[in-house]
């Protein structure tokens, strides 16, 4: 017997004989033979490029929805990338409105963050490109146009970006078919089959919602399943849907990671909230499911206005094998530091509010937004506790970029439910309810946004701008930086004449950052000196050099007492 095979088997004897009798399911259901079978959209291959056009997709089998898609695909091309890795692609906007491309959860650049002041042009492309220092995890990606967003967004753009990394490889999580990533979306089935988006006054109050369930864009999905233990990245894709995520046989489950990849301890559920724009990843374990069976997905009813709330299922996953994922339930998750609350400078209050449709129907401390106003100024690598005062009867899933950050304390409450510990970029507020998080911007300075993700609230102005003053220096495992060393994607890329090259120097040490062809000749030096440890950058101009259009790698290394200490490749692009 192989070890892993040992292990799994042992973790299911365990988990067996925890789950009281009551929740093993009761009657085994019939496999019914209806439905769709669920989609996984393609992967995006490297040298890919995303252009966005509105085109025809068949959602729902032999009709065709009009999509405002990637690459023609609904939902958009999954793409997955190695933590530490430079990724870069270009977006073509060929549709006939302006887009950006936001990269939710990610922290990059300020001019990378697709954010609506960076709006690509009807016609335009734009290079997006920068280093993935997350942790490992299940991200995505929407288009973040001024004022159409949620339109953008209920048409089909928007998709699956997920982090891998080594030391999550080992630890022995369902891999392959057994880790199913799910975006969940709600669409109206009044309007077989168009994504009708027009929201009225009502929409625009509660967010648009829909009554049936898209799941990976597959209307009534089903996946047909092994007895065995399955990872399910959940994504809440939807414009305002909140879930309330659970199994129709009660399986319970274990959560094991949120927005920022994995926790520090698994958690035991049988039902559990997702909010738009928020991400979960579960087990299940169906070993103890009959084959022949099927279980359903679900959003188990809750009390709101309107349509939210609405119990509604999202697929069903039908038992039809045997074989084992070899995955297990990891024993133990790797360590959090978690935020201590005495360390915080300051406070600041953003206080949730309603008005009219003059006063704004969605407000931050009276203000709705202004693409021109900074709202809030903060200092790099501060800490800071952000409190939202939830003063309205509805849910307002708030959503900060550029930074992850810690939930401390919910109504009041600093001893937080296990569901809320790990690292967030959303935080879902109940009606009239409070919640603060401890935030601390370490990556990038500029300008980023903080909004409300029920998509209707944040283009009615339920968000503000704030500024990042500071330099990026300190270095923390969670960045991913070794060393407090580190070399940024240059910027502009492509580049003509000329670029800058960022990077981090962590400790005194000479510093040298070369220039190179593509077919490995050294053409410059621009930086060979002994740094104090600090930010820099250097701009590097091609005007008068005589070189050729096309690819160049810079390469920093940084050594200290004979020993290197860092060294890193960047590839950077010249149009002529
Ligand atoms: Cu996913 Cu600013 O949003
Ligand atoms: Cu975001
Ligand atoms: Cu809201």
């Amino acid at each position: 017997m192989k070890r892993r095979d040992f292990v799994f088997s042992s973790a299911v004897t365990a988990a067996a004989a925890l789950i009281p009798s009551s929740l093993r399911g009761g009657e085994p259901q019939k496999t019914p033979l209806t439905g769709n079978a669920l989609r996984f959209p393609p992967v995006l291959q490297p040298g890919q490029q995303l252009t966005l056009t509105t085109t025809n997709a068949e959602v729902w089998p032999g009709q065709l929805t009009e999509v405002i898609a990637l690459n023609g695909s609904y939902p958009g091309p999954t793409i997955k990338v190695k933590r530490g890795a430079q990724f870069s692609v270009i977006f073509n906007n060929q549709h006939s409105e302006e887009a950006t491309i936001h990269w939710h959860g990610l922290l990059v650049p300020e001019l990378m963050d697709g954010q609506p002041k960076d709006a690509v042009l009807p016609g335009a492309s734009y290079t997006y490109t920068f280093m993935v220092t997350q942790r490992a995890g299940t991200y995505f990606y929407h288009s973040h146009a001024h004022h159409i967003t949620g339109k953008h967004v209920y048409k089909g753009f928007a998709g699956f970006f997920i982090i891998e990394d080594d030391a999550e490889l080992q630890l022995g999580l369902p891999a392959g078919e057994f880790d199913v990533p799910l975006v969940i979306q709600d669409r109206r089935s009044a309007n077989i089959p168009q994504f009708t988006y027009q929201p009225a006054m009502m929409d625009n109050m509660l967010g648009y919602m829909g009554d049936t369930a898209l799941v990976n864009g597959t209307p009534d999905a089903y996946l047909e399943i092994h007895k065995t233990l399955y990872r399910f990245r959940l994504l809440n894709g939807s414009n305002a849907r909140i879930y309330n995520i659970a199994f129709s046989d009660n399986t319970p489950f274990t959560i094991i990671g949120t927005d920022s990849g994995l926790k520090d301890e698994t958690v035991q559920a049988s039902s559990v909230y997702l909010a738009p724009g928020e991400r979960l990843e579960i087990l299940a374990d169906f070993s103890n499911h009959q084959q022949g069976t099927s279980v359903n997905l679900l959003s188990l009813p809750f009390t709101a206005p309107g349509l939210q709330g609405d119990s509604i299922t999202l697929m069903r996953f039908d038992i039809t094998g045997t074989q084992s994922s070899g995955g297990v339930i990891p024993q133990l998750l790797p360590a959090i530091t978690y935020y201590n609350y005495a360390d915080k400078l300051r406070t600041r209050e953003f206080v949730l509010s309603q008005g009219t449709m003059a006063t704004g129907m969605h407000r931050i401390n009276d203000k709705v937004y202004d693409m021109n106003r900074i709202d809030e100024v903060v200092q790099i690598n501060e800490l800071e506790e952000w409190k939202f005062v939830n003063t309205t009867n509805l849910y307002h899933p708030m959503h900060i970029h550029g930074v992850m950050f810690q939930v401390y304390s919910r109504g009041g409450n600093t001893t937080l439910d296990p569901k809320d510990k790990g690292w967030k970029d959303t935080v879902l507020l109940f009606p009239n309810e409070t919640v603060g998080v401890l935030t601390k911007f370490t990556d990038h300075a500029g300008i980023f946004l903080m909004h409300c993700h029920i998509l209707e609230h944040e283009d009615m102005g339920m968000m503000i701008n704030f500024r990042i003053e500071g330099e990026p220096t300190t270095s923390t495992d969670d960045e991913g930086r070794i060393n407090g060393f580190a070399q940024e994607q240059n910027y502009p890329n492509p580049f003509n004449p000329s670029t800058v090259i960022g990077y981090t120097v962590g400790r005194r040490a000479m510093v040298e950052l070369e220039l190179y062809d593509i077919q490995g000749s050294l053409i410059a030096r621009p930086v060979s000196r002994v740094h104090e440890p600090g930010r820099y950058s250097i701009r590097v101009d091609f005007t008068g050099q005589g070189l050729p259009s096309g690819m160049y790698i810079y390469r920093m290394k940084a050594s200290a007492e004979g020993k290197t200490l860092f060294v890193k490749s960047g590839k950077m692009e010249y149009i002529k």
